[in-house]
């Protein structure tokens, strides 16, 4: 909200406050955080994961400005990431498993608890539109393997070979140990020299308070073939509940899953908790169920409240989040837990 708008608002409690024959009390004032909301209905918003959610937010909010649907945003947002080669963490350049192929999860959500997801998902850049079909044609909510594929073959989908020659050659330098070890965030570097990213996880919220959010990744680096993490996990890496807020996650999925991560952060906004908090007691929760296993990888999640409010938490220093809408366009260092 701008300062002027704020100054109205404040000018107009105190004039109905006069005109009843009250004095305004300090409790009568909302308070300044909740000053700063955006009117939900004129103000979308759309937050992503890492600082390549910077672009990815650009692309969803060419649908948001024109009065479009959250829904549409998110997936047109996560296109870009997902068709980039230079993203190994993410569709098209993604590193493969430890066999050499890469698989992709993505699953998607809307403002009427409509979902979709796809995991393991082969050949196919686009892993989210896959995950929407599965949520607009299908009685089901989540298909994988070669059964995605061949429902992304038969719905029209181009079959190509995502592995890039750049992930190739990593892969091949990482068989030489074929050291199995998560990355914690995007400071770690694997062999070969490579940094790692990691998922992209999209929440938006149109302008009529509507809200949706997407997901996708090519997972963790050389995982086992077959392998699924959190983000093609309706509740684990994504979870959007029209009333109160969307929520999702990046990092070591399996610690995601064990805590249902992205519906625990909403549940807890539904609680009453902000965005960030929502976030830290999720991460705290991760820290308390095993602490030793948590001191050793990263976990990121992102949240957005029905008033347009967002925040993050992560259990490690080095998580960032991108965040667009009709007065910012900024990357944010999320807080940690492990200082
Ligand atoms: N968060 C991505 C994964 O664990 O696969």
């Amino acid at each position: 909200m701008s300062d002027r708008r704020k100054f109205v608002k404040l000018s107009l409690l105190s004039s109905i406050a006069m005109l009843a024959g009250k004095r305004l009390f300090a409790a009568d004032i909302p308070a300044v955080a909740e000053l700063a909301v955006p009117a939900v209905k004129d103000s979308p918003v759309v937050i992503s994961t890492w600082d390549f959610g910077k672009e990815a937010n650009t692309g969803a909010w060419e649908i948001l400005r024109k009065g479009g649907r959250a829904l549409d945003a998110v997936e047109i947002g996560v296109k870009i990431p997902e068709a980039d080669p230079h993203n190994q963490s993410v569709g098209y350049g993604g590193r493969p498993d430890r066999d050499g192929r890469v698989t992709l999860d993505a699953c998607i959500m809307d403002e009427h608890s409509r979902c979709g997801s796809v995991a393991a998902l082969e050949h196919i850049v686009h892993a989210i539109s896959v995950a929407r079909l599965v949520m607009e044609k299908t009685p089901h909510v989540m298909i994988v393997g070669d059964g995605a594929l061949q429902f992304a073959l038969a719905n029209g989908f181009k079959k190509e070979n995502l592995l890039t020659e750049k992930s190739e050659k990593e892969w091949k330098e990482w068989l030489k140990e074929s050291k199995y070890a998560p990355q914690k965030n995007i400071e770690n570097i694997l062999p070969g020299g490579a940094k790692n990213h990691d998922t992209i996880g999209m929440v938006a919220m149109d302008k009529n308070g509507d809200l949706s959010g997407a997901c996708t990744t090519s997972g963790m680096a050389y995982k086992m073939h077959g392998r699924v993490g959190d983000s093609p996990i309706i509740g684990a890496g994504l979870y959007v509940d029209n009333e109160i807020g969307a929520a999702t996650s990046t990092g070591v999925g399996e610690e995601v899953i064990r805590i249902v991560g992205s519906h625990l952060v909403v549940e807890l906004m539904r609680q009453g908790l902000s965005p960030e908090d929502a976030c830290k007691k999720a991460v705290e929760r991760i820290v308390s169920r095993n602490p030793q296993a948590a001191k050793d990888v990263q976990v990121g999640f992102l949240a957005l409240n029905k008033k347009g409010v967002y925040g993050a938490y992560a259990l490690q220093k080095g998580f960032s989040y991108s965040v667009k809408n009709g007065n910012t366009e900024e990357t944010f260092e999320s807080k940690y837990f492990y200082s």
